[in-house]
Order: C-alpha cells, then structure tokens, then sequence
C-alpha cells in the first residue's frame, strides 16, 4: 500500500442504541505513525467510537478500511489479527490467570506461533514494566497495574494501530509520566495510536493532533493549541472542567 495511504479511514459512521444516537456521522482518516489524541465530555460517543473501529460493536451505517483493506464486515478478533487493536476503558483481565498468561492468551489472538507469543508476551510485559510481577494473578492487582496489564495486553497482539481508551486515569504525575513514556517508544516502534484521555496536559505530550467530540459528531480536529481554543471546544468540553 502506498505510504501516504492512512492506516485508517472511516466514512460516515452511525451508531444508535435505541433512541439514544451516539456516532452521528463520524468520519476521520489516521496517517500512518500517527499519534492522534481524542477528548469531550462523557457520553460523547468516544468509547463507542473505539468499539466500531475494533469491531466489538457494528456500526449502523458507515465504512471502515484498514490498512488499505475494507473490515467493516470483520469481527474484532480479525480485526486484531491484521493489527487494529483497542484497549478497555475498564479493564478486563482474565481474573484467574497469572500477569503473564494473560498477556501470552492475547498474544495468541494475533494467530502467530507459540513461540513468537511467548517473546511477544514478555516484550509486551516488560515494556509496561510488569515482568517483576509476571506470576502474579490478576485479581490481585491494584487499579494501575490492571491499566498496566490491559496495555500489555493490547500490545502483546503485536499492534499496528492502537485504540487507548483512558488508560491515563488515577495516575500519579510520576506514574503518568512512565506512560508516556511507554507511548513514545510504541511511536518509535511505528505503531500508530489513538488515545481517549481526559488529562489533557498528558495527552498533549505525544498527540501531534486533538480531535474534540460531543454528542456523537467530530466538533474540532487539528493542531492540539487550536483544538483547545476553539469556541465549541471550550463550550462543549473544557467549559466543564476548568477552575
Ligand atoms: N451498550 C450501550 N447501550 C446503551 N447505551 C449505551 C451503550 N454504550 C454506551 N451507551 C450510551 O452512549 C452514550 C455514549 O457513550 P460512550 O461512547 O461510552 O461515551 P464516552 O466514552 O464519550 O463517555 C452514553 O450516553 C452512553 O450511556
Ligand atoms: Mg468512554
């Protein structure tokens, strides 16, 4: 595929429950090796956004292509297989097995050999800085280290695009930090990723582009400062949490 071909494009999508519409007819192109990040008030339609663009939930109307390739019609695992791959807003460990397995068990979405699983699975565990804690099961970690595993997780399928979906949340300035840090040696390796966080100042340390929703549409998209300027930004979004 051509380079300057976007990783992702999505035309026009919709999606409803019931009466309730919550992606009014979304449509954004993500360039390859791209950091994008998206912010807006709950209830936007951004984790919902993340779900049609992973194939956990269909879109009504709207069309997805990855990598150059129409998936709208493919469920998430074969989405993940081809590199499309998001993380949960509330993490979702297997509660019974070991940091390790879990990361090995998702490593296996990816459809690759055992033993490439293995070493994915312990790159993507000690890039999170989880190998220290491998065996441990996941019922027993704390909030971080489950946002940690659910990282790992998404990461040890071997990514090319990576949905994050507020893995930011609840962090200490310190612990946020090695997050980004995290995020930018994921850039270095090429990976494409587009982040929902609401602690702006750190999604401002990798996002070289900010998209604003509200109520189901894309009201800004462009140059993070002028995002965050823009008038309809600041009434729909910032307006609500500044002071
Ligand atoms: N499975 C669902 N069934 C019914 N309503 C839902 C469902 N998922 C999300 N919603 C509603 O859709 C709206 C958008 O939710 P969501 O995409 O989670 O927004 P955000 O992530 O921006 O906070 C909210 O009003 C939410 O209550
Ligand atoms: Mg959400």
């Amino acid at each position: 595929m051509p380079a300057d071909m976007p990783i992702l494009a999505a035309d026009g999508l919709h999606k409803r429950f019931g009466a309730l519409v919550v992606l009014d007819g979304v449509s954004l192109a993500i360039a390859r090796g791209e950091a994008l990040g998206i912010v807006g008030p709950n209830g936007a339609g951004k984790t919902t956004l993340l779900s049609v663009l992973s194939g956990a939930q269909r879109a009504d109307a709207g069309a997805i292509r990855f990598a150059g390739n129409d998936v709208t019609a493919l469920a998430a695992p074969a989405r993940c297989r081809r590199g499309l791959v998001r993380t949960h807003q509330i993490p979702q460990p297997f509660a019974g097995m070991t940091v390790f397995e879990n990361a090995f068990v998702a490593a296996g979405q990816s459809g690759r050999p055992r033993g490439e699983c293995y070493d994915r699975a312990v790159d993507a565990l000690r890039l999170c800085g989880m190998l220290g804690i491998a065996n441990r099961t996941a019922d027993t970690l704390g909030l971080l280290d489950r946002k940690r595993l659910e990282l790992a997780r998404a990461l040890a399928t071997g990514p090319s695009l990576l949905l994050l979906d507020e893995i930011g949340g609840g962090l200490t300035d310190a612990e946020a930090g090695e997050l980004v840090e995290v995020i930018r040696e994921l850039l270095r390796r090429d990976i494409s990723i587009v982040w929902i966080e609401h602690i702006v100042h750190v999604l401002l340390q990798v996002a070289r582009r900010l998209i604003c929703m509200d109520a189901g549409r894309i009201i800004a998209d462009g140059e993070p400062k002028a995002v965050l300027a823009n008038a309809d930004v600041v009434a729909a979004y910032l307006g609500g949490v500044a002071a």
